[in-house]
């Protein structure tokens, strides 16, 4: 194995990959493994899609990197196009480019404290939510709800609230004239597949009116299709000034992007921020072309009609199989609650050649290419009807 050169800060699975198709991966000896985790909500549209390939080559030919001190044009065509697709488009919104999760709701946070500063008023604090899951770097690991994330490395920077997820009275009592941002997840994905309730949403919408506060939506993991739309803070009503981007958005390759509106965009000037890598011409180039192709009806009816089919059997499999719970999720998030530790679910999955997550302590979590068709849904069901017999 790697472990005597790599970090020992992933637990890793003793498969050596070699190649990739649609939903499937192959080891050295060419056995196959239904892909149910898409290099976690990364490869939406599957492994080595042509359209991905070719933009790849296509952009190699011209130039990989020219740095954020030209214009670059993959990059101007990918930010029109996730504007018009998107609520910003109408709002006279503009895109931050950077390279990932956590850097985009890094830039998230930065312009929220930066729009206030710029009015001349004192607010800085981020009101957040307990089980969410933000990213790794310190900002977007304070904004995270999870303590066991933050266990031994010193403090956190200062200003962020956690409170508990759908409930809204909670939220009322927390937010205060300190207020700068409600930062959400529209749907908790990592933290265990949670939705919000209605009038969660409307509170949300209710106190930002009130009070001023800006609402950042962390579309990482439920945006760019998975939940059935573009956006899935739009899909749920959600008024957010912010949304940040990744994992699906370079169609493979590194990419983020914040969207912010014009109030905020029109309080940033040259230097206010900026990553070497971000909106690199050939993940921009990469990431256009997965956009206009799960952008299109046809294809996010499909990740719609998958997610009612992977769900009525899920809903099957829980009602054989003792230990399982309620079926959770939206689109091609699905998951199920287990009595059984998810960690020995995931293995067996595995002996069936399906690859499946965990969310939260007690969630099997299924994160399928939003390429994926009726009978790769079927053979997931069947393999994880024998894994669950196992
Ligand atoms: C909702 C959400 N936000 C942020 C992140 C962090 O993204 P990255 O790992 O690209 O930094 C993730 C990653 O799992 C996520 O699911």
């Amino acid at each position: 194995m790697d472990s005597k050169i790599i970090a020992p800060t992933y637990a890793k699975a003793n498969i050596r990959f070699v190649k990739g198709k649609g939903a499937w991966l192959f080891d050295s000896k060419g056995k196959g493994y239904l892909d149910f985790t898409s290099g976690i909500a990364v490869n939406a549209l599957g492994h080595s899609h042509p359209a991905i390939i070719k933009a790849i080559k296509k952009q190699s030919e011209k130039f990989l990197h020219i740095s954020n001190l030209f214009p670059n044009e993959p990059q101007i065509k990918f930010a029109q196009k996730m504007l018009s697709l998107t609520k910003f488009g109408k709002e006279k919104g503009k895109a931050f480019f950077c390279n990932s999760g956590t850097e985009a709701n890094e830039a998230a946070i930065k312009f929220t404290r930066k729009y206030f500063s710029g009015k001349g008023e004192k607010r800085t604090e981020i009101i957040t939510f307990i089980h969410s899951f933000h990213g790794r770097t310190y900002g977007s690991l304070a904004a995270t709800g999870q303590e066991k994330l933050k266990e031994g490395f010193g403090l956190m920077p200062a200003g962020f609230k956690h409170v508990e997820w759908n409930n809204a009275e909670a939220l009322k009592k927390a937010v205060g004239k300190n207020t700068a941002a409600i930062m959400l997840e529209p749907v908790v994905a990592e933290g265990g597949i949670l939705i919000p309730s209605k009038k969660f949403i409307k509170t949300i919408n209710e106190l930002r009116k009130q009070s001023g506060c800006l609402v950042i939506a962390d579309e990482i993991q439920m945006g760019m299709g998975r939940c059935g739309a573009i956006s899935c803070s739009e899909l749920y009503g959600i008024n957010a000034d912010i949304t940040t981007w990744a994992k699906a958005l370079g169609g493979g390759l590194p990419l983020g992007i914040t969207l912010i509106n014009e109030k905020i965009a029109e309080c940033l000037k040259p230097g206010d921020h900026g990553t070497t890598f971000g909106g690199n011409p050939l993940a921009c180039a990469t990431g256009l072309v997965a956009l206009e192709i799960i952008s299109k009806a046809k294809f996010l009816a499909n990740v719609r009609e998958r997610s009612a089919q992977l769900r009525a059997g899920l809903e099957a499999l829980a009602k054989k199989h003792a230990g399982l719970g309620n079926i959770r999720g939206e689109g091609l998030l699905l998951g199920i609650e287990t009595e059984k530790p998810v960690a020995d679910l995931i293995v067996a999955c595995r002996k069936q050649s399906l690859l499946v997550l965990r969310a939260g302590t007690n969630v099997l979590r299924l994160l399928p290419p939003l390429v994926i068709t009726k009978s790769d849904v079927k053979e997931a069901l069947k393999k994880m009807d024998a894994a669950f017999n196992s």
